[in-house]
């Protein structure tokens, strides 16, 4: 469904993705790993649009994605949720999550149910200020905001970033969920345990490029060695 075709991207001379591949099949979920500075995020925004590739292309189901600008990509059914969440910490939850209504094409006035379904934190906190939520509260609202467009890709990258354990279990628990329930997944992490139990599919990325890619029960003692930190 996603086939990202021999990609480069370059920060003003230095060279960062160097002809990437990568084929993410629909209803999949697919770990993306690697040590830090293998361009992981990188990826994820030449996906999202945030940052111009300078060769390659990407399709969505076959459609040219590269091609539109990034404000487009999320209508085409893309959520992204950003490493270190960027939420916003001014506004109340409510508002953080009504931002990702104007991006819905039925032009759905009210927040999906589903949202407080799988997070039911958030609606006891809907007028507190962003800001003020707890990092896992507020990693919580982050994907809450990405499932209001109703997307049939979840795109996150280390949605476990310093975050405590019981919420990393429910946030595992959420993402198995949505897949079960048909939703493609992307999800960037460096916590192998998380990778194993959530993740069906491995990528490994070392310096800008895919090294290795399998189904995740293949994920072996070699390659954890040569291409994570360990
Ligand atoms: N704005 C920028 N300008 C120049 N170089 C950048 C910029 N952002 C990232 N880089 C470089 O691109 C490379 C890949 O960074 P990226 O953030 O994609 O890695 P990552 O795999 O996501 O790492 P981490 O696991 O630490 O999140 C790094 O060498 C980084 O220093
Ligand atoms: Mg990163």
């Amino acid at each position: 469904m996603i086939a990202i075709n021999n990609i480069s991207q370059h920060y003003g001379s230095s060279q960062i993705l160097w002809e990437l591949d990568l084929q993410i099949s629909t209803g999949s979920c697919t770990c993306i790993m690697g040590r830090n500075g293998a361009g992981k995020t990188t990826l994820l925004k030449c996906l999202m649009g945030l940052l111009p590739i300078s060769s390659g292309e990407i399709l969505l189901e076959g459609v040219p994605l590269h091609t539109k600008a990034a404000e487009d990509r999320a209508p085409a059914g893309i959520g992204y949720v950003p490493q270190g969440r960027d939420i916003f910490p001014l506004l109340t939850v409510e508002e953080n999550l009504r931002i990702g209504l104007g991006v819905r094409k039925d032009k759905a006035k009210h927040l999906p149910e589903k949202i407080f379904e799988l997070f039911p934190v958030l609606h006891d906190m809907l007028q507190r200020r962003g800001g003020d939520l707890s990092g896992g509260q507020q990693q919580q609202l982050a994907i809450a905001r990405a499932l209001v467009i109703d997307p049939k890709v979840l795109i996150l990258d280390e949605p476990n970033e310093g975050i405590q354990p019981n919420i990393v279990q429910q946030i595992g628990d959420v993402i198995l969920q949505l897949n079960a329930e048909g939703m493609t997944v992307i999800l960037i992490e460096q916590k192998l345990g998380f990778a194993r139990r959530v993740g069906r599919e491995f990528r490994l990325m070392e310096r800008g490029r895919i090294v290795a890619s399998d189904k995740m029960e293949n994920l072996n003692d070699q390659l954890i060695r040569q291409y994570m930190s360990v």
